[in-house]
């Protein structure tokens, strides 16, 4: 037995993983459920194939490792993984283990690690197929002791931000899978903040998508500088060669999904957590795939007008609103800290995300740095963000007038706008909520100039 480390899996991330492992100057032992495809790949895997080797069951997967063994699955989330791990089980000594690096539910890895009797981690990859081949963001979560065992490969794998790799446990159990999850719910809103002011300029500002991705690419070079506003500059200057015009001129817009940011608005609630940008963007993907309606509607309702707003506006209100949305969603991962007692360090996730993965971006190292300075606070409150955010507040708020008077759809930013309105106001209206509570239901309210519980009318009809 001479390989490193086994892996199960080999569609794209899995293919790529493995490449990725190997160039790194590891054995890696690789099986797929179709074995001429574990064939191909080692066919396709030129010099790199002296570090692979191909195996065609999972007896000779086990017997090709060193041992303990370490195995990562890279299969579809859900029943795969567990079926996977039950086929794998009979080959395997009690100090094997097992690392499921695909897009689980945090809930799922929960449950695996309280029911299987051998050491599993849970991975969460991000950076897509490049991401896995050339260094991706790995948020581990598990027992330490399990993660020292295989910290080697993974961080020599990952991508790194100025010399250090981004790839950190994260905390215990599901943790690893949880700060995917939260870091897909950013993507998801990170995502429609740029599309929503993207149909501001097209809409609203009658630009062509060209014109569109000239100005993403200004805004790269600046505060707005991520994986994101450069992946859309390049999306929006695309030429489509069929049509002679921009690509995505021709791309339907219904956007698709495979639940990462549903689960996120879904636990979001559990926690009782605000993450309404996040939400939000959950919804306008939901929206945008009813297109026969959306169409109809548009036939009875009748159109838009176009708004005139400047484009350092809109480059304000977006860095606004991507500051309110990350609040969101580390304040979120706070909460379930202190809900399933993870040791989650905002500093390490915010370090953690600076290189490989989808979000990364500029203004995380900057986050991380605020993290440092202050873990426990909500990044709305950082001087470094509170400053940015005083500065560009207006502008949002100047864009989302301008869209809503013009009937112009800017859901994550309307929700990011009021989700500042709402936390910076100190005397909010729940006390209607408490009053209607207590006059239809005797849920009771406090007092505020006496601070007494519990207490009821008397209603104007007592
Ligand atoms: C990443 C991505 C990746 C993928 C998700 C989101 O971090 O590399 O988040 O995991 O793009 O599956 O996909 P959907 O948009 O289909 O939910």
């Amino acid at each position: 037995a001479r390989a490193d480390i086994g892996l199960i899996g080999l569609g794209t991330m899995g293919s790529a993983l493995a490449l990725n492992i190997a160039e790194k100057g590891f054995t890696v032992a690789v099986w797929n459920r179709t074995t001429e495809k574990t064939h191909a790949f080692v066919e396709e895997a030129g010099d790199l194939a002296a570090n692979v080797i191909a195996t065609d069951t999972l007896e000779d997967l086990a017997a090709a490792l060193k041992g303990p063994r370490a195995i990562i699955l890279m299969v579809p989330a859900g029943q795969p993984v567990d079926d996977q791990i039950e086929a794998l089980d009979p080959y395997l000594g009690p100090d094997d283990m097992v690392i499921d690096a695909g897009n689980a539910n945090f809930r799922d890895t929960m449950r695996r690690m309280e029911v299987l009797e051998r050491p599993f981690l849970g991975i969460g990859v991000s950076g897509g197929e490049d991401g896995a081949r050339h260094g991706p963001a790995i948020m581990g979560g598990g027992d330490p002791d399990l993660w020292a065992r295989v910290a080697p490969i993974l961080t020599a794998i990952a991508a790194s931000f100025e010399g250090t790799p981004c790839a950190n446990l994260m905390g215990e159990n599901g943790a690893g899978h949880f700060v995917k999850a939260v870091h897909n719910g950013i993507e998801y809103a990170d995502m429609q903040l740029i599309a929503e002011v993207y149909g501001l300029m097209r809409d609203g500002l009658a630009m062509e998508a060209p014109q569109v991705g000239e100005v993403f690419e200004g805004w790269n070079n600046g505060r707005l500088s991520s994986f994101l506003i450069e992946t859309s500059a390049k999306v929006a200057l695309a030429h489509d060669t069929a049509t002679d015009g921009p690509l995505l001129d021709v791309i339907v817009d219904a956007a698709g999904q495979k639940g990462t940011g549903r689960w996120t608005a879904i636990e979001a609630q559990h926690l009782g957590t605000p993450i309404p940008v996040i939400e939000a963007a959950v919804a306008a993907r939901n929206m945008s795939a009813q297109r026969g309606l959306r169409a109809d509607l548009a036939a009875t309702f009748g159109g838009v007008d176009r708004i005139d707003i400047p484009i350092d506006i809109l480059e304000a209100a977006l860095t606004c609103g991507k500051i309110l949305c990350y609040a969101q969603g580390f304040d979120m991962l706070r909460a379930a800290a202190r809900a399933f007692d993870w040791s989650l360090k905002p500093e390490v996730i915010a370090r953690n995300w600076r290189a490989g993965c989808i979000i990364r971006s500029a203004m995380l190292d900057d986050m991380a740095e605020a993290f440092e300075a202050a873990p426990d606070t909500t990044l709305m409150a950082a001087p470094y963000f509170s400053d940015i955010l005083s500065e560009t507040i207006g502008a949002l708020r100047q864009t989302v007038i301008a869209a809503t008077s013009a009937g112009l759809p800017v859901p994550a930013m309307a929700a990011a706008l009021a989700y500042f309105d709402t936390m910076r106001q100190a005397r909010g209206t729940a006390n209607m909520i408490q009053g209607q509570r207590d006059y239809f239901g005797l849920h009771g309210f406090v007092r505020m100039d006496t601070g007494d519980k519990d207490q009821h009318g008397p209603w104007a009809d007592d």
